[in-house]
C-alpha cells in the first residue's frame, strides 16, 4: 500500500475562553485542583460557533497551507462525535461549504479520541483506491454541548475546537503503519445516543479510563516502532492525545522524550477529543517545530475503548 503525508494542516476554535475559576462557580472545584490532576487551565466553549464552522475554518486553513484546492480533494472524512447533524455528516457540511467535488466519499467517522487516528488509517486505504492523490481529514467536537455540569469529574474536562490536516498519498512513500485497537464497553466512558431517550450527558469512570490509558499509550507506541522497525531516537515528534498532561508526562519519562520532542496543549483547550491530536499537529506547524520532512509519532486512546498509534511524515 502507498502511504500518505501531510501537506499542511489547520485548526479553528471558538472565541469564547472559560477559566478553571469560571468552573468553581458552577461546581465544587478549584483551579487547584483541576490543574495538578489534568493540566487543563483554560478550555474555549461554542457560544455562536456552529461544528461546521469550526471544520469548515480549519479545513480552509489547512487547504490553503497545503496549496491544495478543493477540486483536488479525494475524500473527506471528520472524526467526531458531536456534529451538528447526525444526517447530514458533518462531513457532507463541510463538502458543501468548501465546494468539494461530488464523486468522493464524505463521511464520519466515530472513535471518540482515537477518531483522528482511526481517519488518518481510513484515508490511507481510501487514497489507495482513488484517482485523486489528496484527501481532508478533520477531527471536530463540540463537546461542551455534552457536558453534564453536575458532575464536577467529568465537566471541567472538555473543550470545543476543530483541527485539520490535508494529506497526499503518493506511490513509493511509507504506509502510517498504524496500530489499532477496540474493546466494546459502556461503562468506563459513555455518551448515550437518542435512542435511549436519555439526554445526550458523556459520563466516565475517570480513575478506571486513567489506568486503561497509561496502559495503551506505550503498547501502541511500542506496536508502531516495532512494525517500522523505528526507534525513539527516530521520531522528530510525538503527539499524544490531550486528555490528561499526566497521562503525557509518564509516556514521557518512560521513554526518555526530550522536551523538544513532546508538546501539550490540553492547559489551552482542555480535552477535545477528536480535534485534540489535529490541533496539537496545527500548532506545531505554525510554531515551525514540525514541516516538510519531520517524522511524527502520533498516539490516541478513548472511548469505545478504542486506541491506536501510527507514524506519519510531513511531505
Ligand atoms: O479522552 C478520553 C480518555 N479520557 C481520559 O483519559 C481521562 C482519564 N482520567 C482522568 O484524567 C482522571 O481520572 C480525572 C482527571 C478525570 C480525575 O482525576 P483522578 O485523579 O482520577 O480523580 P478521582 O476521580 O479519583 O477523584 C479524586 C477526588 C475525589 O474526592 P474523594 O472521593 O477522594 O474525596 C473526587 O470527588 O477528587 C474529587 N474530585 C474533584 N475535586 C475537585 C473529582 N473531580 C473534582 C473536581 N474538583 N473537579
Amino acid at each position: 500500500m502507498n502511504g500518505i503525508k501531510i501537506r499542511g494542516t489547520g485548526r479553528c476554535v471558538p472565541e469564547h475562553i472559560v477559566t478553571n475559576d469560571d468552573m468553581a462557580k458552577i461546581v465544587e472545584t478549584n483551579d487547584e485542583w483541576i490543574t495538578t490532576r489534568t493540566g487543563i487551565q483554560h478550555r474555549h466553549h461554542c457560544t455562536t460557533e456552529s461544528h461546521t464552522f469550526l471544520c469548515v475554518n480549519a479545513a480552509k486553513s489547512a487547504l490553503e497551507k497545503a496549496g491544495v484546492t478543493p477540486d483536488e480533494i479525494g475524500a473527506c472524512i471528520v472524526a467526531t462525535v458531536t456534529g451538528d447533524n447526525i444526517v447530514p455528516s458533518a462531513a457532507c457540511m463541510l463538502q458543501k461549504e468548501l465546494g468539494l467535488p461530488e464523486d468522493i466519499p464524505c463521511f464520519d467517522l466515530n472513535a471518540a479520541c482515537t477518531g483522528f487516528l482511526f481517519a488518518l488509517h481510513t484515508m490511507e486505504c481510501l487514497l489507495n483506491a482513488s484517482p485523486r492523490k489528496f484527501g481532508l481529514v478533520v477531527g471536530a467536537e463540540v463537546l461542551s454541548r455534552t457536558i453534564n455540569w453536575a458532575d464536577r469529574g467529568t465537566c471541567i474536562l472538555f473543550g470545543d475546537g476543530a483541527g485539520a490536516a490535508v494529506v497526499e498519498c503518493r506511490e513509493g512513500w511509507p504506509s502510517i503503519s498504524a496500530v489499532m485497537g477496540s474493546r466494546g464497553d459502556d461503562e468506563l466512558l459513555r455518551l448515550p445516543g437518542i435512542e435511549t431517550g436519555e439526554r445526550g450527558f458523556i459520563s466516565m469512570e475517570g480513575t478506571k479510563v486513567f489506568k486503561f490509558a497509561v496502559e495503551a499509550v506505550p503498547a501502541c507506541m511500542d506496536a508502531v516502532l516495532k512494525k517500522t522497525g523505528k526507534t525513539v531516537e527516530d521520531v522528530d515528534f510525538f503527539v499524544f492525545h490531550q486528555a490528561n498532561a499526566r497521562i503525557i508526562d509518564l509516556a514521557v519519562r518512560k521513554y526518555h522524550i526530550p522536551p523538544e520532542k513532546y508538546y501539550k496543549n490540553i492547559s489551552e483547550y482542555g480535552n477535545t477529543a477528536a480535534a485534540s491530536i489535529p490541533l496539537v499537529l496545527s500548532e506545531l506547524q505554525d510554531q515551525g517545530r514540525i514541516g516538510p520532512g519531520s517524522r511524527m509519532l502520533v498516539v490516541g486512546f478513548g472511548g469505545g475503548l478504542t486506541w491506536g498509534s501510527a507514524l506519519i511524515e510531513f511531505a
